[in-house]
């Protein structure tokens, strides 16, 4: 594998499509110690002091339809929640990107594609995991909602290990993907730890709140969801919270 890795950069996601458009392979790694810029979905910002955490990001150049793209996402999910629980630490899947520790987010991953409609280009997969911040890292505005693995755990725990178990199981999952054509058993991970399944979550859409009890995760990585009258529709990506 082919890790490249700073000391400190605006966002391992910038840098990754950079290198990316100028050439750089399919499975390159960049990771950085601090983000001086790290980037959230929908245009936020991403906590990342040195040395504190995992912020890393993947290059992929995969052949399938730009519409797929979300199911690396569900991917890479799988693959965090596995890297953590091959270190004996139980988290859940918040469909589709968050991962979460004891109710509050630890994890987050941003994919991002360039391509057109037909083909994709390049993805580069952002992950960022709250390892060993501290409570006073975090803003105000997100201490209820964010935590780390220290934080909850009471103790550091070993990035290194961590990133290792991550992108095993990630390569993996990926190449199943890319072999069977299918992302069942990333599914399956996702399906079986997450969060929402079950729950009545907030679906925010264009503005719009709505309100849905959450069913099941399709094979292809929809979630299923039902509204009070009993009527099922399926989200392919979307904001949403436990209720
Ligand atoms: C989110 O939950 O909003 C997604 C957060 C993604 C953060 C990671 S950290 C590594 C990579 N580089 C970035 O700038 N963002 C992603």
């Amino acid at each position: 594998k082919k890790i490249i890795h700073f000391d400190s950069i605006n966002s391992t996601n910038i840098k990754g499509k950079a290198l990316a458009d100028n050439g750089e392979e399919e499975g390159v790694v960049v990771i950085a110690e601090e983000q001086t810029g790290g980037k959230g979905r929908l245009g936020r910002n991403w906590v990342s002091p040195k040395g504190k955490g995992i912020w890393m990001s993947i290059i992929l150049r995969p052949n399938i339809d730009p519409m797929d793209a979300t199911k690396i996402t569900q991917i890479a999910a799988a693959s965090v929640y596995t890297g953590l629980e091959e270190i004996g630490i139980e988290s859940h899947i918040k469909w589709p990107n968050d991962i979460v520790l004891n109710g509050k987010k630890i994890c987050g991953i941003l994919t991002e594609m360039s391509g057109e409609m037909i083909k994709i280009n390049y993805l580069v997969v952002g992950i960022g995991i709250n390892a060993n911040i501290d409570y006073n890292d975090f803003p105000k505005e997100v201490r209820e909602k964010a935590t780390s693995i220290k934080e909850e755990l009471g103790k550091e725990v070993s990035r290194k290990q961590i990133i290792g178990n991550i992108l095993n199981n990630f390569e993996k999952l990926y190449n199943e993907f890319l072999e069977k054509g299918n992302i069942e058993s990333s599914i399956k991970i996702c399906r079986d730890r997450s969060i929402l399944i079950g729950k009545k979550i907030k679906i925010i859409s264009k503005g719009k709140e709505i309100e849905r009890l959450a069913v099941d995760i399709t094979d292809t990585g929809e979630l299923i969801v039902k509204d009070n009258l009993g009527e099922i529709t399926k989200i392919i990506s979307g904001e949403v919270s436990v209720r």
